[in-house]
């Protein structure tokens, strides 16, 4: 199977609603996407498809947030992600989130956080965010929360809550 990873074009959105809508049986994913496309936190290099016979079969997304502590300090939010359920644990997921991970260093951004499956993110080296003391605004198991640092030490003293912009509350 050929997995391609390529940028959201204009054209897929509706491919991107449905695969979302698919993936988590319901549309606040989806809704979600389109309402973090608007704003200016929406980082069109880090909105992803992943395509297999030219076909739409997932999506990551990463946006941009805000942890606020002893100062305001820029991160990233990992969400939401899917991969189509008859394509699901062939490794599509993986591919997206390496790849986004990959490419949202190389656009400068040093860390990411995630409220999402434990056992799923750890994989890929993310770790409790309550580790570098980064809290959640609002009541999530502590091993549900998790950050990466993309480059060395990117999270030391980065301790506060973090900020979702309004789009993601209307959703969650
Ligand atoms: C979560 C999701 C995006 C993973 O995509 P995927 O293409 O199925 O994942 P992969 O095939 O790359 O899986 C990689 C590994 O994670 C495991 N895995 C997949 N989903 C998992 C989950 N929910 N929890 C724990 N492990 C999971 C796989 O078994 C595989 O393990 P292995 O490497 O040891 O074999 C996909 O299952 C999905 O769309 N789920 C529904 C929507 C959702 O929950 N999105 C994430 C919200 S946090």
């Amino acid at each position: 199977m050929n997995i391609v990873i390529r940028k959201e074009k204009e054209k897929d959105y509706k491919n991107i609603f449905k695969v979302n809508k698919l993936a988590f049986g319901q549309e606040d994913e989806s809704r979600l996407v389109e309402q973090i496309r608007s704003t200016d936190n929406f980082i069109p290099d880090l909105s992803l498809v992943a395509e297999v016979d030219n076909n739409i079969v997932g999506y990551i997304l990463f946006s941009k947030i805000k942890i606020l502590g002893s100062s305001i300090f820029d991160t990233l939010a990992l969400a939401p992600m899917a991969v189509l359920p008859k394509f699901q644990g062939l490794g599509i997921g993986s591919e997206l989130i390496k790849e986004g991970m990959e490419k949202a260093k190389e656009l400068g951004f040093n860390s990411i956080i995630v409220l999402g499956h434990k056992d799923y993110y750890p994989k890929y080296g993310f770790k409790k965010a309550s580790g570098w003391k980064i809290k959640c605004p609002f009541e999530v198991p502590d091993e549900a929360f998790m950050a990466i640092e993309l480059s060395d030490k990117a999270l030391e003293d980065k301790a506060g809550i973090v900020v979702y912009p309004d789009e993601f509350m209307e959703t969650d």
